[in-house]
């Protein structure tokens, strides 16, 4: 099948970049080839019970050693850009050694991009921090974002305006919140007040790197993604409308606030002064350097309550899920976009960096049949045309995920390629959802947006 969208629809407009996207650790694998070192996700995958059945960045897709066979994939799929990550460990396996393989390889890939008349987006850092940063704090060491604006002055100065779109980080929310403030993500920290302190170097590293970002490649497009889960009030009731709030202004505006307006909101810190993050004069000042794209990564939405105890918990909800257990909810999709659109008077334009499902649908007499994911992207690009319709300035969509992969503490048991991987063979298969795909890439038109 096809998917289907008005007739004047933006998204069929050439002008509006579609692409796949992945991550570094999850596909790459390789983990000690040309003098990659240690990352966080390595060493916690190493702790028992941490990731499901033990499952560890090898061989994940073999990508390292399979890229020109994946750029094939790509090109095969018609898409006009492909969203990627570099892994730091490449880059700098010590403290200042700058490993000249590992730019060879994002070369051969940004270069290969470029061939098959691809767009090179890359994200500087999708989670996978060097150990040996790590062992100084990480990302509660001040430290650290100094040392990721060099790493992304080097990448970008051999890079240059070969990459399209440099987006400094991916979801600083699941980093600091996932890694130090909840502790099911590398690398495994549990305190609130370290997870705001994660998320305070985050957005400052984020601000120190785009003068060099700027500097080295004036002619791409520099942001940051984050990802967004609104929330929604179980109830009309003033205390659960009050925990939906909080819940947004903690998960969405701690990072979104500081990016575009230098500061936080108040909510949050009102009610946990403890929360709050150890900071410099001009800190705030720094992360709301001027961006030029905002990545929105999508999924889910979340409903939630105030409980006796703390701000507020999440309800489970009723109605449709992807194989995660996430809620399809499309029409949070368009209502945050708009939202967003009326908060902030100077957001930047919009890429929908990441969207998808888990469906676990098989590989039956090599075909993949994926019906639900198939759904549930048609019914995601209605919501992002419904956005666009009502005024909100969304550049392009980036499907999640070229192919199936390590997915974090869910090891390899989701799966959410429109390309299934055979983890035995490596053997790439392209999904029914990747047809649709295909087919509606082949078929946009010369609309202007
Ligand atoms: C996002 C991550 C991505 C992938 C999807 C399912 O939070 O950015 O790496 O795991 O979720």
């Amino acid at each position: 099948m096809n998917f289907t969208l008005p007739a004047t629809s933006k998204l069929r407009a050439k002008a509006f970049t579609f692409g796949v996207a992945t991550a570094s650790f999850q596909i790459e694998g390789s983990s000690n080839a040309d003098g990659r070192c240690e990352s966080i996700w390595d060493r916690f995958c190493a702790i028992p019970g941490k990731v499901l059945n033990g499952d560890n960045g090898e061989p994940a897709c073999d990508h390292y050693r399979r890229l020109e066979e994946d750029l094939d994939l790509i090109q095969s799929l018609g898409v006009d850009a492909y969203r990627f990550s570099i892994a730091w460990p490449r880059i700098e396996p010590s403290p200042g050694v700058w490993n000249e393989a590992g730019f060879v390889f994002y070369e051969r890939l940004v270069d290969g991009l470029i061939a098959r008349g691809i767009k090179p987006f890359a994200t500087l850092y999708h989670w996978d921090l060097p150990q040996y940063l790590e062992d100084r704090g990480g990302w509660i060491n001040r430290e650290t974002a100094y040392r990721f604006a060099r790493y992304a002055d080097r990448v970008s100065a051999r890079l240059g305006d070969r990459v399209a779109s440099y987006a400094t980080f991916n979801e600083p929310w699941c980093s600091a919140f996932l890694g130090y403030r909840v502790g099911i993500h590398a690398p495994g920290l549990k305190s609130d007040r370290l997870g705001f302190q994660a998320a305070h170097h985050l957005l400052l590293a984020h601000g120190l790197a785009l003068p060099a970002l700027r500097h080295n490649a004036p002619n791409a497009q520099h942001g940051i993604v984050l990802n967004v889960t609104p929330s929604f009030a179980n109830s009309t009731n003033a205390d659960d409308q009050w925990a939906a709030e909080f819940a947004d202004e903690e998960n969405t505006h701690t990072f979104l606030q500081p990016l575009l307006q230098g500061r936080y909101p108040t909510m949050v810190f009102d009610q946990h002064p403890d929360w709050a993050p150890t900071q410099l004069a001009n800190d705030l000042a720094i992360m709301a350097a001027p961006i030029d794209f905002l990545g929105i990564n999508y999924y889910t939405r979340s409903v939630v309550e105030k409980p006796d105890a703390g701000d507020y918990a999440n309800v489970p909800q009723e109605g449709a899920k992807t194989d995660i257990g996430w809620a399809i909810y499309p029409t949070a999709l368009t209502q945050l976009l708009v939202d967003l659109k009326a908060r902030y008077d100077n957001l930047p334009p919009i890429f929908i960096t990441e969207n998808g499902a888990a469906d676990n649908s098989q590989l039956i007499d090599g075909a993949v049949h994926d019906p639900m994911r198939t759904d549930y992207y048609q019914q995601h690009l209605n919501a992002v045309d419904q956005a666009i319709e009502a005024g909100v300035d969304i550049r392009g969509y980036f499907a999640w995920s070229l192919m199936d992969n390590f997915e974090w503490a869910e090891g390899y048991g989701q799966r959410f390629g429109i390309v299934h991987v055979d983890y035995q063979t490596q053997v790439r298969t392209l999904k029914t959802s990747g047809k649709s795909w295909q087919a509606f890439l082949a078929e946009r038109q010369e609309l202007s947006l």
